[in-house]
């Protein structure tokens, strides 16, 4: 078939268009991975399908999937490729070179993101990121891309855990625009079983929220009023989520999250004041004698403290990148992992080292010491 030629010429992308019947579109595209391999995501009016196999698998995969497509455009190594099936099932191949050298080399593949342009996410478009009929405004590409990535952050993880049901809560949502996403992605996209609860100080923020919820349709996500401290579940938490919660906001989050042995934990925090103005800086120097690097470094230092009783409490811990939708220059995102792991020297020493030398237990220390 004519596939044959078109594969020899090693494919980065495929789009499968003018469909017969459900398809809208198939989008294929190879993936650098260990082995490198092909996914497609399959476009229906409301959905997007993904499926991920093996290079060698791609004339078997093409055979079926062509079925319910008249066209294929591909780009490959030295040719774009353009194969028509007529109305008498007679097959049109034509190919012109390929001006713009494709390297196929792992680190200039083109990025496969988790959310497509075309799917709608009604989020995104009440953001103006996306327009009604779901394409990415070129000016917001950017944003789409750091939303993508912050939705990878959550998926690296997981997909590695065995479970398709899983309850969410968002402390300190806010708007919730983040929330909004995460949650249509999580069930309508991946297809998970996902119960959310976002959950802030502001009554009107809330009502927003669950009036935005019902709009888009998300009857499992809802917005309760109420103080990260006190809020109480009345079932088991396997992911938490708190996004630039204020100062020692963000420990009472972990706090809960610790407490109730939630696998997961992503929290932003922001607007760290607590070590700032309680810690005794006067025999460190080398921090606490300037303004504004000052209050930088202590904000680092708070966040190391987290991550260090996140380990304490058996978490696994990475410090990632964060961007912000409100322009905060907090951008590092506390990403933990419930394991079994014991407790490691390097996170008892920052927590010694910090409550030694500056002289004060923070929030989430006496939280978790009981005191
Ligand atoms: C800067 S906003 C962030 C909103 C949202 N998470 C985001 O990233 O866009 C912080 C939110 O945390 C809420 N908040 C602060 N302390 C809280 C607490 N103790 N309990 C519940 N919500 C809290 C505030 O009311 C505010 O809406």
């Amino acid at each position: 078939m004519e596939f044959i030629a078109l594969i020899g010429d090693h494919p980065v992308r495929l789009i499968l268009s003018n469909p017969l019947k459900e398809y809208r579109k198939s989008d294929i595209r190879l993936i650098s991975g260990d082995p490198d391999f092909y996914q497609c995501a399959r476009f229906t009016e409301t959905q997007v399908f993904h499926f991920n196999f093996a290079i060698d698998k791609l004339h078997e995969f093409l055979m079926k999937e062509f079925s319910h497509y008249r066209q294929i455009d591909a780009w490959g190594e030295q040719y774009i490729w353009n194969l028509k099936r007529t109305k008498k099932d007679k097959i049109l191949l034509s190919k012109k070179s390929n001006d713009v050298k494709i390297d196929v080399g792992p680190h200039n593949r083109k990025k496969s993101y988790i959310l497509q342009d075309e799917v709608i996410v009604p989020a995104l478009v009440d953001l103006k990121i996306m327009d009604e009929k779901g394409n990415v405004l070129p000016s917001r590409y950017d944003k789409f891309k750091q939303i993508n990535r912050f939705l990878e952050m959550i998926e690296d993880v997981i997909e590695k855990e065995d479970k398709t049901q899983w309850n969410i809560v968002d402390f300190g949502c806010g708007k919730s625009y983040l929330t909004f996403i995460v949650y249509d992605y999580l069930t309508r996209i991946r297809k998970l079983d996902v119960s959310m609860v976002g959950l802030d100080l502001k009554a009107d923020v809330i009502s927003a929220c669950n009036l935005t919820a019902q709009k888009y349709g998300y009857d499992k996500l809802r917005f309760q009023l109420g103080n990260i401290k006190d809020f109480k579940s009345d079932r088991d938490i396997d992911m938490v989520i708190s996004l630039h919660a204020c100062d020692t906001a963000t420990d009472y989050a972990l706090n809960q999250a610790i407490r109730w042995n939630a696998k997961i934990v992503m929290a932003v925090p922001c607007c760290h004041k607590e070590l700032l103005h309680k810690g005794d800086f006067s025999e460190v120097a080398m921090i606490g004698a300037y303004g504004l690097s000052k209050e930088r470094i202590s904000a680092l230092m708070t966040d190391n403290y987290r991550g260090a009783y996140l380990e304490k409490m058996g978490y696994n811990v990475d410090m990632l990148e964060m961007f912000d939708l409100s322009h905060s220059p907090k951008n590092i995102l506390i990403r933990a992992v419930k394991t079994d792991r014991k407790q490691s020297q390097k996170s008892k020493d920052v927590i010694e080292q910090i409550e030694g030398n500056l002289k004060v237990r923070l929030c989430l220390g006496r939280l978790l010491e009981g005191e």
